[in-house]
């Protein structure tokens, strides 16, 4: 290749990262952060399920950071004693809807307010393992 073919290749792919560079741009957006955010459904309709709701959500949520296996700040949410002791301490509630006193969670983001609707219901029928 000469010279001039070489310089053109070059502006081609300064422009190619040029362009990259605006893609990656960081979005404080739930969605965007955890793309996978409508692979749960949610209804609040219909009665809140441990097993068809709390669980999913939970699971797709939270458990990353709270396994029996790596459960920050001791709390453990891939068990249903876990997360039943969890709402009875009034932590699990607290921390999806920001209340003073509790740390927000997810990690500086919240939950869809239907998600929480949902474990709030299920919550309010005394935390049922159905
Ligand atoms: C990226 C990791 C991460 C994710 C995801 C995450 N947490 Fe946490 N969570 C933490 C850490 C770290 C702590 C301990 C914070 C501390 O003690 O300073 C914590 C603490 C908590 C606490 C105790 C709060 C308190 O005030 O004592 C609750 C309850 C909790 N998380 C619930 C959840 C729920 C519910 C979800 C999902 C909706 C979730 N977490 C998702 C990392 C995470």
């Amino acid at each position: 290749m000469d010279y001039a073919g070489r310089k053109k290749q070059l502006i081609v792919v300064v422009f190619l990262l040029f362009i990259l560079s605006f893609s990656s741009c960081y979005y404080d957006n739930f969605d965007e952060l955890y793309p996978a955010a409508n692979t749960v459904s949610c209804d609040t309709v219909s009665v809140t399920t441990y097993s068809k709701h709390v669980f999913p959500i939970l699971n797709l949520y939270c458990n990353s950071c709270h396994s029996t296996k790596s459960a920050n700040g001791s709390i453990i949410l891939d068990t249903f004693e876990g997360v039943r002791n969890t709402a009875i301490s009034g932590k699990l509630l607290g921390s999806l809807k920001h209340t003073i006193g509790y740390k927000p969670m997810p990690l500086n983001t919240k939950l869809d307010d239907c998600y929480i609707h949902e474990i709030e219901n299920w919550i309010q029928a005394g935390e049922p393992n159905n």
